[in-house]
């Protein structure tokens, strides 16, 4: 039977000490609600149901941009654990399975430490995800006896045996959702922190002769952010993960630790990627393409053989067929380069599609925006534009068309003509020292004046 999820997600994150909910910060280019709601998809729930609270209406939105069917339920005030899933109760109303409660502020759960979960369900009727840490801290601690789960006691209620276990509680925790719900109606909040604690569920379930145990996980898994330092440390953690795996899967980083890649960044095999590149989300590269040094991607596919930079950015829309060139400072947004199609130069291409083994000359510029719309530029295949030809779309270029470097392209080019737009050339024989000397005896006469 299929499990639902329930991704807690109402705190405030004070120590944040920011306008915006925490679980809207983000790690990659992704909220770290993205991250929860991304690992917990991986278990194909039956639904999903984010417990939202501070900035509900922004939190509800980047929930449903992953998942467009997740439920969101509003806590109000958030008076602890316990409380925050039992606001997701009439949102499972008629679900038999499973519940699953995540926290929307750890971001690197694995699917597979959620599938031993469910595993071990099927011998224990409550599952908690424990894990250990090099420093305890604050966390809720589990007391084992065996592989017994006994109870969760908090850091705050624990005493001196209690804190001395190593064990800790991630607040990951797996149940038959009418159970759980059934026993947060019991909890209680006469503890320390006058919070309905969800942890409380386990000694419940173990004092009704139900059974409890822990499943364990590497403590990368659950590091949970509650600082600026935290999530610093999980964008770190993030990119140490993601230049390994590139790695592994055939990507050459000549300089891995100055490279960033976004949550969903797809690199072929035997693509070379130099120092200093950033990709923002939504890049996927095929292999055997180069990016060199200090380009910045988002939003873009490259074909095979495509060679990026160094100095270049590509924003999104933005496709480069096989083989095709961006070189130093020219900016690409929302425009295709046809095959072996060149751009090397301190350009500017919008809105554009340039066709195949076509060459834009130093300093190109396409002229898409009027001040009100965008417009598109249309180049056929093997044209050559001239540098410094500013394209004032919305325009069409033929195949074979050229253009005048310095051109300023306003009408339609028809396939294998020249076009030369700009004003013809007048050269004035001695005029140039003649005018030298006009405005040095002007100069002088000025400073005599002045005297
Ligand atoms: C909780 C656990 C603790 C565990 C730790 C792991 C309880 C009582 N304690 O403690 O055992 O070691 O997590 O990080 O469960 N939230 C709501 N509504 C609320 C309260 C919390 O949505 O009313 C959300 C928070 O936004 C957060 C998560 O639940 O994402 C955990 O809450 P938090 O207050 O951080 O719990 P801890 O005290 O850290
Ligand atoms: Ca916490």
């Amino acid at each position: 039977m299929a499990t639902a999820l329930i991704v807690l997600a109402a705190g405030k994150g004070t120590r944040m000490k920011s306008d915006r909910p925490k679980v809207l910060h983000e790690v990659a280019g992704a909220p770290l609600l993205a991250h929860a709601l991304m690992a917990g998809r991986q278990i194909a729930p039956a639904r999903t149901v984010v417990v939202a609270g501070h900035g509900a209406e922004a939190v509800s939105h980047a929930a449903r941009a992953v998942d467009r069917n997740a439920r969101v339920v509003v806590q109000a005030e958030q008076l602890g654990t316990a409380h925050a899933v039992a606001q997701a109760a009439p949102a499972l109303e008629g679900h038999e399975g499973d519940a699953l409660v995540l926290y929307g502020d750890t971001p690197f759960i694995r699917p597979e430490t959620l599938a031993r979960m469910e595993r071990a369900r099927a011998e224990h009727d409550i599952v908690v995800l424990g894990f250990e840490p090099a420093d305890p801290g604050r966390y809720g601690r589990l007391v084992m006896e065996g592989d017994r789960l006994d109870r969760i006691v908090e850091f705050k209620d624990a005493g001196p045996d209690e804190r001395a276990i190593a064990l800790c509680n991630s607040g990951v925790v797996a149940a038959p959702a009418a159970l759980m719900f059934e026993l947060i109606e019991a909890v209680g909040n006469d503890n320390a922190a006058g919070e309905y604690y969800l942890t409380d569920i386990v000694g419940l379930a173990r004092a009704r002769g139900l059974t409890a145990t822990a499943v364990t996980c590497d403590a990368a898994e659950t590091l949970g952010v509650n600082s600026r330092t935290d999530l610093a440390a999980a964008e770190a953690a993030f990119q140490a993960r993601a230049r390994a795996q590139m790695m592994d899967d055939g990507v050459t980083l000549t300089a891995p630790e100055t490279v960033h890649f976004a949550f969903d960044t797809v690199i072929g095999p035997d693509t070379v990627i130099e120092p200093n590149v950033v990709f923002g989300p939504g890049v996927t590269v095929a292999g055997g393409a180069r990016i060199r040094a200090f380009s910045h991607l988002e939003g873009t596919h490259l074909a095979r053989g495509a060679v990026v930079g160094p100095y270049a950015r590509l924003r999104p829309g933005t496709e480069l067929a096989a083989g095709a060139r961006v070189g130093n400072f020219v900016e690409v947004k929302n425009a295709g380069l046809g095959e072996a199609a060149k751009v090397n130069h301190l350009s500017y291409i919008g809105d554009a599609q340039l066709g195949a083994g076509t060459n834009v000359g130093a300093g190109t510029i396409t002229c898409n925006y009027d001040g009100v719309s965008k417009h598109r530029t249309q180049v056929g295949r093997n044209a050559f534009i001239g540098s410094s030809t500013m394209l004032v779309a919305p325009v069409t270029l033929g195949d074979d068309a050229m253009t005048g470097s310095g051109s300023v392209i306003t009408e339609d080019v028809e396939a294998g003509a020249l076009a030369l737009a700009r004003a013809r050339q007048v050269n004035k024989p001695g005029m140039a020292r003649k005018l030298l000397e006009i405005l040095k005896a002007r100069k002088k006469k000025a400073a005599e004046g002045a005297d």
